[in-house]
């Protein structure tokens, strides 16, 4: 048995030919294979620098080369080590960002024979309709695709830096700033005396254990209390011990827990929040669709996990459609939110998984070697690819 058969080799993947799906996170890559309910691993998308031999992410590099370099390990790492199967000749489903960079489309297309899927368009599969506005709440940004009769509206997107890496950001500043510890001998120190920075590990950590989004009332009496110290603030939520390496304790204070998520909902002047994003997406739509996508959101993505994310999302849409700009443009007075069958984090990946189940694998899989030839990969949101062509008249 060929090492390199795995598991499948020994019986307990018995379909051979069965299609691996991906999907390429900026913080997690999740995979696993079609018609399966989760994907078999969510792992960081991390790989070891061939160079210096520190572990950096997957698709931070200075070049190409790099860039391919990283990605051949990354993607024998999810082979060998966690699905455990031969990637010779397989079929792979890639769960793509629409609005993600080529040079990231073209590096995967000269490792695998693939077909790209766009995933703001499959995470409506997992609920079975075809009009829907996706709100991919991810690591890096937050994207927005209006999806009508299975075609993405792409005049309308979304994209702000307002995902897991900025609640991060805020997170070790407001820590930095406000936190006490107390040590092994017992004193009391303030937090920026002992560390400079948190890990981004670190960080993560205490955000999903113990920082939630505030309710919308909360929120607005939080904020004019900052303008104006005569205004009595809310009472803060109870502090939470937090240990930190070593015995040290650090203390969180209440106020951070609360606070650390309003960064994506900011209203400052430009409007530059998620709530804003989905009416601004909206106000791009063609009028009449956009009834049927406020009554169709999809909140998708691990930062939509955050307690209290998609309730806050909710009601400030409910709230700011009644004020101008959008009061002027938008005359919707219902939205609704769906729930994807998966935890939000891995809603994409599970599109992936049922197309990948499909016919769809095998009439529009790009093989590697045509990759090479054609030195392009069909892109969902290019008409050039998306025409039936005289070959499929006649077979029709
Ligand atoms: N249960 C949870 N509670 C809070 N935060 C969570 C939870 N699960 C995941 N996250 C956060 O979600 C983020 C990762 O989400 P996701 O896996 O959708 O991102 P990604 O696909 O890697 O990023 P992107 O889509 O921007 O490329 C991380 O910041 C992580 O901390
Ligand atoms: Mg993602």
């Amino acid at each position: 048995m060929p090492l390199y058969e795995g598991l499948g080799g020994i019986g307990l993947i018995n379909e051979k030919n069965i299609t691996v799906i991906i999907d390429f996170g900026s913080s997690y890559t999740k995979a696993g294979f079609a018609g399966e309910t989760g994907p078999r691993v969510i792992t960081k998308s991390e790989v070891k620098c061939r160079e210096t031999g520190k572990i950096v992410p997957v698709f931070e590099a200075k070049d190409d080369e790099e860039l391919r370099h990283h990605l051949v390990d990354f993607i024998h790492k999810l082979y060998f080590r966690n699905l455990l199967v031969n990637p010779k000749d397989r079929r792979v489903v890639v769960v793509e960002n629409l609005l993600g960079p080529s040079s990231v489309r073209n590096a995967i297309a000269k490792v695998l024979s693939l077909l790209f899927v766009p995933s703001h368009l499959v995470s409506l599969m997992t609920l079975g309709m075809n009009t829907g506005l996706v709100v991919d709440l991810g690591y890096n940004e937050t994207t927005v695709v209006p999806i009508y009769e299975s075609v993405p509206i792409l005049s309308a997107w979304q994209a702000l830096p307002l995902g897991g890496k900025a609640i991060h950001s805020s997170l070790c500043e407001l820590l930095l700033d406000r936190a006490l510890t107390v040590g092994e001998d017992g004193k009391e120190q303030r937090l920026s005396a002992v560390v400079e920075q948190l890990s981004d590990k670190v960080l993560e950590d205490i955000k999903a254990r113990t920082c939630f989004v505030t309710s919308l009332d909360r929120s607005g009496r939080l904020q004019n209390n900052k303008y104006d110290r005569a205004v009595e603030p809310p009472p803060p939520p109870p502090s939470v011990q937090y240990p930190m390496s070593g015995s040290r304790i650090l203390t969180l204070p209440g106020s951070v827990r609360e606070m650390v998520t309003e960064i994506l909902f900011e209203r400052d002047e430009d409007m530059l929040s998620v709530p804003s994003m989905i009416l601004n997406s909206l106000m791009k739509c063609p009028i009449d669709t956009r009834r049927a996508l406020a009554e169709n959101l999809v909140l998708i993505g691990g930062t939509a996990s955050l307690k209290g994310m998609k309730h806050r999302i909710l009601s400030e849409v409910r709230a700011l459609v009644t004020s101008p700009p959008f009061s002027d443009v938008l005359q919707i007075n219902s939205f609704k939110v769906h729930h994807p069958p998966a935890k939000d984090n891995y809603v994409a990946w599970l599109g992936g998984a049922i197309l990948g189940g499909t016919e769809a694998v095998v009439l529009r899989s790009l093989p590697r070697d045509q990759y090479i030839i054609n030195d392009t990969v069909p892109d969902w949101c290019n008409l050039a690819f998306n025409t039936k062509d005289e070959h499929d008249e006649k077979s029709a």
